[in-house]
């Protein structure tokens, strides 16, 4: 290699070393002021308080982290799918937060510490698709608030403090899909509040005080509906008599001790029913309906007797929980007989301290039991299982 060869080298070296510094200082200078962050250009620019880079699926997030709104004054922001706050103790959700995030597909104001929101904050936002305001600690809902929402597909509300929602205040959200107000305060919920919702799927109230509901209170092309965990005493006759979409309900942990079966007669395609610790004292088999398309059934924790022809009714059924009952060992027996015909998954702890058969306690009635103790299962012993 000659000299000049060599020197030559050598410069080309150094020009690129230059231009690749200089490009690493510009991109410094750049995000030296955090509104700078924001522009579309800079991607991966990481600030004292906000950031930009790309999500997990490629998309581009915005995140601001314990952010003031007194330097809140950033450039209009233009195909940003999701902005984030974390750590910011917002309290009181001001339009100025989000003025200029109006094209933000998802915005995430959960664990925010929002107590109120003042009206007209979420104005202009036309296009945004989900909106996350769970664990916070709001408490009303305006009839206004979302009222501009109408991309809106996925609204989350849980973990809040929400005793009212004014009536209409969901009533312009024509493409929710999922809305989830579980582990909130609502002791009533206005049949009116949701009657708009024609695109609504989920449906989410567990854990509020709901004591009563009424019989057109969901939407009839409801997928999923979670009443849980409420102080509901009874459903109304006809409550499921529209509901021939649901695949998913959950009605445990309420107050209805005398269920009458026949309320489920409509509920063709429900795949998955949970009515654990409901104080059910028996299953009327007379009123049995035929669930042609449940596969999981969850009913443990009541005081159930007798549970033998539940698998004829329920034809496709899978798994079966069964718990914290009071069954009668021939109705146990009979279980199991046909859950190994059927190969339905047993769930329970096995106990052999009491009488029982293959672990699961059961009360003797008749001297001339067959004994059927311990015998190997096909279905799955699940040990260990947390009974709520
Ligand atoms: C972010 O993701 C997009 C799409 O996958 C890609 O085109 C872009 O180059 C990424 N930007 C950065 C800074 O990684
Ligand atoms: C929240 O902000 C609004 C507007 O800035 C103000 O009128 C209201 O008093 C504030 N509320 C609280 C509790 O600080
Ligand atoms: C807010 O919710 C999103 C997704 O729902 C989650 O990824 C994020 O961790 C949550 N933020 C906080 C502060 O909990
Ligand atoms: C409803 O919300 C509660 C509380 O967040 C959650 O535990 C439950 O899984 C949700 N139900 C459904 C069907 O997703
Ligand atoms: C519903 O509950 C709210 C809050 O507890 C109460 O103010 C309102 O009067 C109740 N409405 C009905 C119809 O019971
Ligand atoms: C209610 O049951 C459904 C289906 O099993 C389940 O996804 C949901 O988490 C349950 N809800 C609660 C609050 O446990
Ligand atoms: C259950 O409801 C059906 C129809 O409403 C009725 O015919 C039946 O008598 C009821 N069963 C009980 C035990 O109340
Ligand atoms: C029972 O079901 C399990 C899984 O659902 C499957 O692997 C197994 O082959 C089935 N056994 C019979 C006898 O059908
Ligand atoms: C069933 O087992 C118990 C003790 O395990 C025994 O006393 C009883 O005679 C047995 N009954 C029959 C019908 O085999
Ligand atoms: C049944 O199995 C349990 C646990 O494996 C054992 O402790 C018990 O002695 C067995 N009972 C009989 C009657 O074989
Ligand atoms: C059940 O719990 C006991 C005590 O916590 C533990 O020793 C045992 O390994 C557990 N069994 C299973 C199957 O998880």
């Amino acid at each position: 290699m000659s000299l000049r060869s060599s020197l030559r080298a050598i410069w080309i070296f150094l020009i690129i070393l230059f231009i690749v510094k200089l490009d690493f200082v510009s991109t410094r200078d750049k995000c030296r002021r955090c509104e700078d962050c924001l522009q579309p250009t800079h991607d991966n620019c990481f600030c004292e308080r906000i950031s930009r880079h790309n999500g997990s699926n490629g998309e581009d997030v915005i995140l601001c982290k314990n952010v003031d709104p007194k330097f809140w004054e950033i450039p209009i922001l233009q195909n940003i799918r999701s902005i984030s706050f974390e750590e910011t103790n917002i309290q009181n959700l001001t339009r100025k937060y989000l003025i200029n995030a109006v094209f933000v597909d998802d915005i995430h104001l959960n664990n925010t510490n929002i107590e109120e929101i003042q009206p007209g904050s979420f104005t202009r936002f036309f296009s945004t698709k989900t909106m996350h305001l769970q664990k916070n600690k709001l408490s009303k809902i305006s009839s206004s608030l979302f009222h501009t929402l109408t991309q809106l597909t996925e609204l989350d509300l849980h973990s809040n403090h929400i005793d009212f929602i004014k009536e209409k205040a969901f009533y312009w959200l024509h493409s929710l899909e999922n809305l989830n107000l579980a582990d909130n305060k609502l002791s009533n919920l206005s049949s009116a509040l949701f009657i708009r919702l024609k695109n609504l799927k989920t449906l989410n109230i567990s854990k509020n005080s709901l004591t009563k509901l009424e019989s057109n209170f969901s939407p009839s092309q409801l997928t999923t509906l979670d009443i849980s965990y409420n102080d509901i005493h009874e459903l109304p006759e006809n409550l499921f008599t529209y509901q021939t979409n649901l695949k998913v309900l959950n009605i445990s942990k309420t107050d209805i001790g005398n269920l009458n079966l026949t309320i489920f007669k409509n509920l063709n395609q429900l795949h998955t029913l949970s009515m654990h610790s409901l104080k059910l004292k028996s299953f009327n088999l007379k009123d049995f309906v035929l669930l042609p398309h449940l596969k999981n059934l969850d009913i443990h924790s009541n005081n159930l007797k007798f549970v033998e022809d539940i698998l004829n009714f329920c034809p496709l059924l899978e798994y079966i929980s069964i718990d914290g009952n009071e069954f009668l060992c021939t109705a146990v027996e009979s279980m199991l007989k046909n859950s190994k015909t059927r190969n339905v998954t047993i769930e329970y702890t096995p106990n052999y301290q009491n009488h029982n058969i293959e672990g699961i306690q059961c009360a003797k009635e008749l001297q001339n039991m067959v004994n059927v103790t311990n015998k190997s299962l096909t279905s799955k012993h699940v040990q260990n299982k947390t009974v709520q």
